[in-house]
């Protein structure tokens, strides 16, 4: 038995999808906890490519149970979106495969609207959102006005609630956004529509958990995001509205502590960040554009390019100890072959003095000067290489500095976006 919990321990889009994807093939349950279609994970098998933003990664084997927590805000349209394309790519996905939590927060129209207005109203200051409804969903379940799965399965609760959320929304989208108002009918049609298809699907993940647990199956929790996104961890006001950290899974899985095995932090070789917010180790120049280009820096979700920098360890030194990681799975590797000379960050200045954590004051993160350690590159390709010992020696060094630095082992390593391109460091399912 291994329950394992794979996060992000940057501002997102590491590989986690790839990971996870990888190491499904051994897993029984493969489980999302927070966040929303805010997410795109990103799996390429031979020259398919498919990219989860719902759907737990472990979708493209037979016989798992992939299942989508309590703490996901769930988009039926795009669920249905996307399990309408895994089927159209010929696998066999339905309720054998997919359960979705009943106690799961809905994303209705009106969480997209207010999403995107809020964004627009803010000009410059904007957070930079993927204007997927995420923020104002999880307003709504901490306001305790939500909308939950369960409900799409009762028309009098959704009429009942859906009355109150719209009468509110509406007053905000007219008369503070200047927005047309929304017609509740069409809406709840649709969401009625919705209910129905997803009845087949609709589970108690923690239940269902608790049993996978006592007959000792393998539960892989996919985390989304990074733990600088994360609402009270991450660099606020610039992140999501949710907790991507490993102790999220109780909250939002209704998983015990106690049941987790190993934590797997997902690192990617250099920092990449969308949206706004502070970034210390960004590349701003031409060395930026090259790493962008060369690591195909672009959104899976929104496609918009994503800001590149060098690997920053602070971030990641914090990540090991909000969520207790166990050890590191290093991807992109590949991506840096061809540079002169590779810098890590292990530290920033601040007034002078070394820190070796982020502060959480905005204003000063975007001040700190980070330390850099600096390290010869390597010219080789890194794509065919299957096995620690053929790295190039100045690859294993810079993998040695990090592991020197975070104290924490690198159990794999990842040098393209296949499957077959990861080096195994060390066996995390016995
Ligand atoms: P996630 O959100 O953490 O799952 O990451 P994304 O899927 O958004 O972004 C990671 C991108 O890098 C995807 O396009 C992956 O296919 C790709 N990828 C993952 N691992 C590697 C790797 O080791 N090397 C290269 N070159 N690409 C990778
Ligand atoms: P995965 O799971 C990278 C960022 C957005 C924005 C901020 C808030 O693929 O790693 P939101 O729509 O969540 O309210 O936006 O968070 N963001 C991500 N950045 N990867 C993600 O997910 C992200 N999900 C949200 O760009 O800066
Ligand atoms: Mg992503």
């Amino acid at each position: 038995m291994c329950n394992i919990v794979v996060l992000g321990t940057q501002w997102g889009d590491e590989g986690k999808g790839k990971i996870v994807d990888l190491l499904a093939e051994k897993a029984d349950y493969i489980v999302r906890y927070q966040g929303g279609n805010n997410a795109g994970h990103t799996l390429v098998v031979g020259e398919k490519k498919f990219i989860c933003h719902l759907i737990p990664s472990g979708i493209l084997y037979e016989g798992k149970r992939c299942l989508i927590g309590n703490g996901v805000v769930v988009d039926p349209s795009v669920l249905f979106e996307e399990l309408d394309k895994l089927t159209q790519a010929g696998l066999n996905v339905g309720a054998h495969s997919l359960g979705v939590c009943e106690k799961a927060h809905v994303i209705f129209p009106y969480h997209r609207l207010l999403d995107m207005a809020r964004e627009k109203k803010k000009g410059k200051k904007a957070l930079g959102t993927t204007g997927r409804g995420i923020g104002p969903c999880y307003e709504d379940k901490a306001a305790r006005k939500g909308i939950r799965i369960c409900d799409l399965l009762d028309p009098d609760i959704l009429k009942e609630k859906l009355s109150e959320n719209v009468e509110e929304k509406n007053f905000l989208l007219k008369n503070w956004y200047g927005l047309e108002p929304l017609e509740i009918w069409k809406m709840y049609e649709e969401y009625i529509g919705y209910g129905e298809r997803l009845r087949p699907f609709v589970t108690n993940v923690a239940w269902e958990l608790w049993e996978a647990r006592r007959l000792g199956k393998r539960i892989l929790f996919e985390g989304a995001q990074g733990t600088h996104l994360d609402i009270d961890h991450g660099t606020y006001p610039y992140v999501t509205s949710s907790n991507p950290v490993a102790g999220s899974i109780c909250a939002g899985a209704g998983f015990p502590p106690k049941g987790v095995e190993h934590v797997l932090g997902i690192v990617k070789a250099y920092t990449t960040r969308v949206g706004s917010g502070p970034f210390p180790t960004e590349l701003k120049d031409e060395l930026g554009v090259y790493i962008q280009q060369k690591g195909q820096e672009f959104g899976s979700t929104t496609g918009r390019p994503r800001r590149c920098g060098w690997l920053d360890l602070v971030l990641v030194k914090d990540a090991i100890r909000f969520s207790g990681i166990d050890s590191i799975a290093l991807t992109k590797l590949d991506v840096l072959s061809g540079l002169r000379e590779i810098k890590i960050c292990a530290e920033y200045k601040i007034k002078g003095a070394n820190v070796p954590y982020r502060p959480n004051n905005i204003r000063e993160l975007g001040e700190v000067e980070p330390i850099y350690i600096t390290l010869d590159g390597w010219d080789e390709s890194l794509k065919n290489v299957a096995s620690y010992d053929a790295l190039p020696q100045a690859a294993k060094r810079y993998l040695k500095i990090i592991e020197d630095i975070l104290e924490v082992p690198i159990s794999m390593v990842s040098v393209g976006a296949e499957r077959s391109q990861t080096i195994v460091l060390r066996e995390i399912y016995g």
